[in-house]
C-alpha cells in the first residue's frame, strides 16, 4: 500500500513517514519545503533503510500534483502539509487561508479523479476555541480565535461536505493537542524558523543558551499553580494514532473525528521543571502578561480514539521533554549544520 504524505518533511509528517515506513507501507512523500527541510527527507531514509520518493512540489500546483497522482497509486493520504503559526495567520490571513484551504481544495480535487478514497487529516484542538469545559470531548461545539484555527475548522467542514457528497470517502480528521519530543534517536525533531513561537521549543534554546530566559505567559490563570495548562502529547505516539487511523479507514466509511490527545494536563512551570531535570539546568523564567487569544486550560478526553482505534498515548512527559532535548543538544541549528 503506497500512501501520499503531504508535509512529510515537517516535524509531525516527517515522524508519520518513519512510522508508515516501519509499518511496512511504502510512501511518497510532497512537500514545498517552505517550513521544512530537505535534510529531513534524508534522515528519514537513513533511519530507516529505506527508500521513497520525495517531490518537492506545492499543492496549490494542481498540474504537478495531478502529475504525481497519475504516476503512483496511491491507497491513502496523509495531509500534514499547511501553515501552523496562530500569530503569523494573524498578519497574513489570505496566505493562510490561500495555502491551507486551497491546497486542501485541490488536493480532494486530485484524490477524487484519481479514485483515491482514504484521507486522515492534521487538524487540532483549536478548533474547540474556548472549551466550555475540560476534558474536551469531540462532541464540543466548535469556533476559532484566529485566521490559522479557522482554516483548520473549514477544512474539517469541507471534509465533511465531501463525505456526504460521495459516500466512498473515508475520513479520519485527527484533533492534535500539542505535539512535543522527537524521535527518540535524536536525529528527527520539530525545527522552527526564526525564534520558536511554542513553549518546547523555546525552553530547550533557552536551556541550550541561544535565548536568555524564558517569559510564561500569564501566572494568573485559574490552574493550580496560575500558568497556563496544556496537554502535550509525544509526537511518536501522536503518529502511532495516524496509522490506527489507516487502519481504521480500512474498514469504516464515512468521517470521523478523533482527538489525539493523552488526557492529562500539565502546566508551564510544571513543564519547566520537568526540563531542569532532564537537563540538569535551571531554566530562567520571568512570567509576564498572558498572551493574547490563550486560553487556560485545554486538555482532551481521548476515550474515543482509545474506543474506535485501539490507541491510547503511552510515553510519559519525562520521555516527551527528554527526547526533545536530547534532538535539541544533537541538533543546535535544527537540519542546517
Ligand atoms: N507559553 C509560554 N511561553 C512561551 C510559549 C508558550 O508561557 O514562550 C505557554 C502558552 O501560554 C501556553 C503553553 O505555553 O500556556 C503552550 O503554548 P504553545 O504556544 O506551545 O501551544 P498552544 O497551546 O498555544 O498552541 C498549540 C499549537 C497551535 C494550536 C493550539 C491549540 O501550537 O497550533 O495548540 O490546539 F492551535
Amino acid at each position: 500500500m503506497t500512501i501520499l504524505v503531504t508535509g512529510g518533511a515537517g516535524f509531525i509528517g516527517s515522524h508519520a513517514t518513519v512510522e508508515l515506513l516501519e509499518n511496512g507501507y511504502k510512501v511518497v512523500v510532497v512537500d514545498n519545503l517552505s517550513n521544512s527541510q530537505k535534510a529531513s527527507i534524508d534522515r528519514i531514509k537513513e533511519m530507516t533503510g529505506k527508500d521513497f520518493a520525495f517531490h518537492q512540489v506545492d499543492l496549490l500546483d494542481s498540474q504537478a500534483l495531478d502529475d504525481i497522482f497519475s504516476k503512483y497509486d496511491f491507497s491513502a493520504v496523509m495531509h500534514f502539509a499547511g501553515y501552523k503559526a496562530v500569530g503569523q495567520s494573524v498578519e497574513m490571513p489570505l496566505s493562510y487561508y490561500h495555502n491551507n484551504i486551497s491546497g486542501t481544495l485541490t488536493l480532494c480535487e486530485m484524490m477524487l479523479k484519481h479514485n483515491v478514497q482514504k484521507l486522515v487529516f492534521s487538524s487540532s484542538a483549536t478548533v474547540y476555541g474556548l472549551p466550555e469545559r475540560v476534558p474536551i470531548e469531540e462532541s464540543f461545539s466548535l469556533s476559532a480565535t484566529n485566521p490559522y484555527g479557522r482554516t483548520k475548522l473549514m477544512i474539517e467542514e469541507i471534509l465533511r461536505d465531501l463525505a456526504l457528497s460521495n459516500p466512498s470517502i473515508r475520513i479520519a480528521i485527527l484533533r492534535y493537542f500539542n505535539p512535543i519530543g522527537a524521535h527518540p534517536s535524536g536525529k528527527l525533531g520539530e525545527d522552527p524558523r526564526g525564534i520558536p513561537n511554542n513553549l518546547i521549543p523555546y525552553i530547550t534554546q533557552v536551556a541550550i543558551g541561544k535565548q536568555p530566559e524564558l517569559k510564561i505567559f500569564g501566572g494568573d490563570y485559574e490552574t493550580n499553580d496560575g500558568t497556563g495548562v496544556r496537554d502535550y502529547i509525544h509526537v511518536m505516539d501522536l503518529v502511532k494514532g495516524h496509522i490506527k487511523a489507516l487502519e481504521y479507514l480500512e474498514k469504516h466509511e464515512g468521517v470521523e473525528t478523533f482527538n489525539l490527545g493523552t488526557g492529562t494536563g500539565y502546566s508551564v512551570l510544571e513543564i519547566v521543571n520537568s526540563f531542569n531535570d532532564v537537563t540538569g539546568k535551571q531554566i530562567p523564567y520571568q512570567i509576564t502578561d498572558r498572551r493574547p487569544g490563550d486560553i487556560g486550560v485545554c486538555y482532551a478526553n481521548p476515550e474515543k480514539a482509545k474506543k474506535l482505534l485501539g490507541w491510547q498515548a503511552e510515553k510519559s512527559l519525562k520521555e516527551m521533554c527528554r527526547d526533545s532535548w536530547n534532538w535539541q543538544v544533537q541538533n543546535p541549528d535544527g537540519f542546517t549544520q
